[in-house]
């Protein structure tokens, strides 16, 4: 399928039902993946990520797109935008990047950037907030590298490993990206 937005090393293009695979499901089980994520407590089967991956495709709330690798078309993960807020012009954005060889490669970082141009330019949001864990430290750098703001934390929130750790949730404006 076409991409839907081009970027440098990578390409987002609309999920599909049919990228519901074994490789894709890997990565729900993978705890290394899965630790900065609230999927991780449960396993994952085929039933019920076809039907989370379905749900996501049919509603009105939400966009997700598969993040493809430029030059093998390879699916690699995803992110998404959810929780649209059409009052108040704000939505949450999530993002897993699933196939751990393509960690540590800036690849967050551009697809962050092209999923917040699309949120402020395309849909028309104001505002984009996420939810991050204290135990992501990859994922709280980049995204105060672009320009998130910490907005505030629900302390010894999430049970990791026999502790309680923080909930931080950040927000950016338009204006704040770099
Ligand atoms: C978190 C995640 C999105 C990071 O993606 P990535 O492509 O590896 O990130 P980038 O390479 O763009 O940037 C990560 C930054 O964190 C840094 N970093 C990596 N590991 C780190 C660590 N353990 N401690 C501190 N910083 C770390 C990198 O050096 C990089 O900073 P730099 O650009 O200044 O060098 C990816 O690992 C992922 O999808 N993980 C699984 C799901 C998840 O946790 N999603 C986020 C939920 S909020």
């Amino acid at each position: 399928m076409k991409a839907f937005i081009e970027g440098n090393s990578i390409y987002l293009r609309a999920i599909e039902t049919s990228d519901v695979s074994a490789r894709y499901l890997a990565w729900m089980n993978d705890e290394e993946v899965t630790r900065g994520l609230a999927s991780g407590a449960f396993p994952s089967n085929m039933a019920n990520l076809s039907s989370y991956v379905e749900q996501i495709i049919n509603s009105k709330s939400a966009v997700m797109f598969a993040i493809c690798d430029q030059s093998t078309d390879l699916h690699i993960g995803n992110i998404k935008l959810d929780n649209f807020d059409w009052i108040n012009r704000t939505c949450e954005l999530g993002l897993l990047l699933g196939d751990r060889n393509y960690w540590g490669k800036g690849i967050g970082t551009e697809v962050v950037r092209l999923c917040l141009n699309y949120a402020f330019n395309q849909l028309n949001f104001r505002k984009v907030v996420l939810a991050v864990y204290a135990n992501n430290p990859a994922a709280i750098k980049l995204y105060k590298k672009i320009g998130f703001q910490h907005e505030g934390t629900l302390r010894s929130q999430i049970l990791y490993k026999g502790d309680y750790i923080d909930k931080h949730y950040m927000g950016i404006f338009s204006h704040e990206v770099q």
